[in-house]
């Protein structure tokens, strides 16, 4: 860990165990943040490797930039999403000819859930913000909630909150959200926690075991950052750009991103997807990849004791064939 960036990377030595990194393979990491894994990378594929990083953060790269300074001739950081990755390592065709293995350590960090400007938290007070890229994108959690449709918020509710009373939240919203909008208040963390805990009409948080506003705020954050979209997009591109044996790793942190990992592993892995009734195989299917871990991997409950936050990670590895 270093003193500028507090997050610390969950299930660092699986990955390096999945990944293997030997001296002179190149990486991709997906998703920067504060550099722990790109760092376990660079220790070990050097003096030639390289890593290709994304990060949407700007203070995250900031943070990262610093901490793997001594690494800077190996070490290529993209301020955009991952989305963009096929097209990003054409540009670095010469430089990064065949990429090892990638990383995707997906959600947010402890420094963007930690920083109350951020707004990702309820637990402090902060614009309702929730963007990963705060200097280039422009939609915020407020404008999801000040201007979208009552079916567009019923539906991020459910679908990414998988909040049960998501069409009440939503009427609710709709109804006070106009003097809201003509007072022209900033809107906030806590201002949108009482507005929640009004419509539900909860005095108390004490006897819940997540507070209510949970579900709200992971769907706002997906919502703002595209998320599941993005790795929906970026699974395809990261096994085309593998070779044969590279591996691709990707933590996630909560069951819906878990859920669409999971699923394109196994069919990608699938040699034949006819009905189950077909006498003989007519699809042709071949398997791309063979999955490493069937199951998820969790972290060890060492881990958990010295990071609460890893508590809800899953590893999942495939290599191409
Ligand atoms: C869990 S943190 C990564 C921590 C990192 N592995 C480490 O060891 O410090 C996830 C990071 O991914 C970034 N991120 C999320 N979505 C992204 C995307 N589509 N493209 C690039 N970075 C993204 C977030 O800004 C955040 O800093």
């Amino acid at each position: 860990m270093n003193s500028d960036y507090q997050h610390q990377s969950v299930l660092l030595e699986e990955v390096v165990q999945f990944l293997q990194p030997q001296s002179g393979q190149h990486f991709i990491d997906g998703t920067l943040g504060g550099g722990g894994h790109t760092e376990a990378l660079l220790k070990k594929n050097g003096p030639e490797g390289k890593v290709l990083a994304f990060e949407l953060d700007q203070r995250a790269i900031k943070a990262s930039e610093k901490r793997l300074k001594d690494y800077q001739d190996r070490l290529f950081i993209i301020n955009k999403s991952y989305v963009n990755l096929k097209i990003e390592l054409e540009k670095l065709h010469t430089e990064l000819p065949v990429i090892q293995g990638i990383i995707f350590d997906l959600g947010l960090s402890s420094d963007q859930l930690d920083k109350a400007d951020r707004g990702f938290s309820f637990k402090d007070d902060g614009p309702l913000d929730m963007r990963f890229d705060d200097q280039n994108q422009t939609l915020t959690a407020a404008d999801i909630v000040l201007t979208w449709s009552e079916d567009d918020l019923i539906k991020i509710f459910r679908e990414y909150g998988e909040e049960p009373k998501a069409r009440r939240l939503a009427t609710g919203i709709i109804k006070y959200r106009s003097s809201w909008i003509k007072q022209k208040q900033k809107f906030t963390t806590s201002m949108f926690v009482s507005v929640i805990l009004g419509i539900l009409h909860i005095k108390n948080t004490a006897r819940f075991k997540t507070h209510p506003a949970t579900r709200i705020f992971q769907a706002l954050r997906i919502a703002v950052n595209e998320e599941l979209t993005n790795v929906k997009e970026v699974l395809p591109q990261a096994i085309e750009i593998l070779p044969v044996g590279g591996r691709l790793v990707v933590i996630s942190f909560h069951s819906l991103e878990d859920r669409i990992v999971k699923r394109y592993f196994k069919e990608q892995a699938a040699t034949c997807i006819c009905p189950i009734d077909a006498p003989v195989c007519i699809c042709d299917k071949e398997a791309k990849v063979k999955r490493i871990t069937k199951k998820g991997i969790k972290p060890t409950e060492v881990e958990v004791k010295k990071n609460w936050r890893s508590r809800s990670a899953i590893l999942r590895v495939i290599e191409k064939i």
